[in-house]
């Protein structure tokens, strides 16, 4: 097929290409993706082709980071969409294996992240990250990749994996990549194609109520104060519910109770059935 990249559907292929190219020295990296690619996703590949000389980008929609009543069923799949947008970027190869290759008959083990992925969406989510622990452990077994990028704007997993990553000694470097934005800030994500037309206009309004936040916060308002006002001005703007909205410390996801070191805000909003994740750094100037 012309004008995409070439796919592989088993580990064994993936990992001959891999060790071919490491053989001639090169170095590999790997874009873990459940599909549905949209430009931050792309930058994805971008950031990481800057640091490696092949870069691998998975697509498996993991049946075990769903939830019931979550929407593995009717999660986008559109590889054949995905592996054009990807001839457009340095990619190399697509590993898109089926869920037997990645769970065969008798697979028994989880990947279970204590502490870190308790909390914000492993409370909400139970078994979610999980899920997320579980495949990316796989990924990063069968492709070996020298680097392995994952977006910021899924703040609380990228976290837990920098915890198994070190815990396990996993020899890989796992880069986070810049959350993107849509034109009015909405973060990007394969779900806001979720979003009806008057729901997608309400959404914009997620990320000015954060950036005032932000702005709160550094010029002095308790922290309770700030998350509190922004929870009700998304309410206000149409959100339905807020999970959650709290300032954090980047590495722990420990509550804040005063900005006294560089800080994340971690926020989940819901818009009709769908949840909205969205983070941006407050640092200390
Ligand atoms: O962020 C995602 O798309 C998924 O959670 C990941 C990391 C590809 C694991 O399935």
């Amino acid at each position: 097929m012309t004008g995409t990249v070439p796919v592989v559907r088993s580990v064994k292929a993936l990992r001959d290409q891999v060790f071919a190219w490491k053989a001639e020295g090169l170095q590999v990296g790997l874009v873990p993706t459940m599909g549905a690619l949209h430009h931050g996703h792309l930058s994805l590949v971008d950031a990481i082709a800057a640091k490696v000389d092949r870069v691998v980008v998975s697509i498996f929609v993991n049946p075990t980071q769903f939830g019931e009543g979550e929407d593995f069923d009717t999660y986008p799949r559109t590889e054949e969409n995905d592996r054009r947008k990807l001839a457009t970027t340095p990619a190399s190869l697509v590993f898109a294996p089926n869920a037997n290759e990645m769970y065969p008959n008798g697979f028994a083990t989880k990947v279970s992240v204590g502490g870190i992925s308790d909390k914000f969406e492993g409370a909400l989510r139970p078994d979610h990250f999980n899920g997320v622990a579980t495949v990316v452990s796989k990924l990063l077994l069968q492709c070996l990749p020298d680097v392995a990028i994952f977006g910021e704007k899924d703040f609380q997993q990228l976290a837990v994996i920098r915890r198994f990553v070190a815990d396990l000694n996993i020899p890989v470097q796992i880069m986070g990549g810049t959350l993107i934005r849509e034109e009015d800030g909405l973060a990007a994500s394969s779900r806001n194609a979720y979003l009806s037309a008057e729901e997608r206009k309400v959404a914009g309004q997620f990320n000015v109520i954060l950036k005032d936040l932000v702005a709160a916060v550094k010029s002095g308002t308790p922290l309770r104060q700030a998350e509190e006002k922004a929870s009700s001005r998304l309410l206000a703007a149409g959100f339905k519910s807020v999970d959650y909205i709290s300032v954090v410390d980047p590495d722990s996801l420990e509550i804040l109770d005063t900005f006294d070191r560089t800080a994340r805000v971690i926020a989940v909003a819901r818009i009709g059935s769908v949840r909205l994740l969205d983070n941006m750094a407050i640092d200390l100037e």
